[in-house]
């Protein structure tokens, strides 16, 4: 996994020659045709298969297992199951997120459905699933709380589908609350796995639970994140569209809080987004109002929020935790 834009880099790296072999080695049971488009979204080949060390994401997940199970005394290797598990479901996520979305960039090339067509890329994602469900087969423990997460996955992206086509205004208007269920759902429940398997694996299963809504919480700060960045990122460093968000009328905590403040740039934003964001210049716009409302600056100051409970968490169960606590940190201001 090529990490053009480590985090806080450092376990990230670390791990990197115990994860990508097992990822490898998972995917290769794939039908070559599957593991074909697997290699090309996890960055390790074009789109004709020939092998490149392409930009195969942050490896977030992965880390949390691990640094987990080293938290608790012990080794990242215990965790590998869950840590493949979490990265598995992870791509199969953003596999469908982009068919769902109608994004057509990820990770700096094309998403796996422009490079090879919905139907294939449906069905590689379905793959990557069945994969991560099989690798913790022998781990009840560890495999109910990824199973959770799947659930609830599946229901936070279909909250945050149903959001697109609600008002931005009126009765029917999504609350931060509402947001905040939603982000926790489609991002936080698998950061809660990884959290929680990474625990359970090392050894001690008693912190499962709480290391699960530590890393529900931490979820939704990197959601918020994401959400910013999907408004004022770079696509040149984030490796996906900025602004497409505004145009499908995701319900984002920045625009949420932005409407919510009720100032002139409010008024203003909210008249826009009325109309409709339907080309570059009116997104541009929109993002100009949002910041002008203090929208950015509010979804900032709420990830701070949820990171600060989910450090709170972790100290208090993990108290040897500073590389974890260091890269939990370094999600909220992130670039990429
Ligand atoms: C993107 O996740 C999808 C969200 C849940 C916001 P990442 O930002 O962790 O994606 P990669 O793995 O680094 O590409
Ligand atoms: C990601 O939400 C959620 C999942 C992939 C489950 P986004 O739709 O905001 O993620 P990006 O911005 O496409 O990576
Ligand atoms: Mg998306
Ligand atoms: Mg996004």
């Amino acid at each position: 996994m090529t990490l053009r834009h480590p985090l806080d880099g450092g376990a990230v790296e670390r791990f990197r020659h115990l994860l990508e072999p097992a990822l490898r080695e998972a995917v290769s049971a794939l039908h070559p045709w599957g593991a074909k488009m697997a290699a090309f979204a996890m960055g390790w080949s074009d789109v004709d298969g020939r092998p490149q060390g392409g930009d195969g994401g942050k490896g977030l997940r992965p880390a949390i297992a691990m640094l987990s199970a080293e938290a608790v005394g012990a080794p990242a290797r215990s965790a590998l199951p869950g840590a493949v598990a979490v990265e598995l479901v992870h791509v199969f996520s953003l596999v469908h997120d982009d068919i769902i979305d109608n994004d057509e960039r990820r990770r700096h090339r094309d998403a796996l459905w422009k490079a090879y067509g919905v139907g294939p890329a449906l069905l590689a994602g379905d793959g990557l699933l069945a994969l991560a469900v099989s690798r913790l087969a022998g781990q009840p423990e560890a495999s109910r709380y990824l199973s959770r997460a799947l659930v609830e996955l599946v229901q936070g992206q279909m909250a945050d589908m149903v959001n697109e086509n609600r008002p931005w205004r009126g009765t029917d208007r999504v609350g931060a609350a509402e947001y905040a269920e939603m982000a926790a759902g489609k991002t936080g429940a698998l950061l809660a796995a990884s959290a929680a398997t990474g625990v359970v694996l090392g050894g001690a299963p008693e912190l499962g639970e709480r290391m699960w809504a530590a890393g529900r919480d931490l979820g939704v700060a990197f959601q918020i994140a994401d959400d910013i960045l999907g408004i004022w990122g770079e696509p040149q460093i984030t490796g996906k569209p900025v602004h497409s968000d505004l145009q499908r009328e995701k319900k984002t905590l920045p625009v949420l809080a932005a409407l919510d403040a009720g100032n002139t740039a409010a008024r203003e934003l909210s008249a826009v987004l009325a109309a409709g964001i339907t080309d570059e210049q009116a997104a541009r716009h929109a993002a100009e109002l949002v910041e002008a409302a203090g929208g950015r600056a509010a979804a900032r100051s709420a990830a701070d929020r949820y990171l600060a409970r989910a450090l709170e968490v972790i100290d208090d169960c993990l108290p040897d935790a500073a590389e974890l606590r260091a890269l939990c940190k370094s999600l909220v201001n992130r670039v990429t």
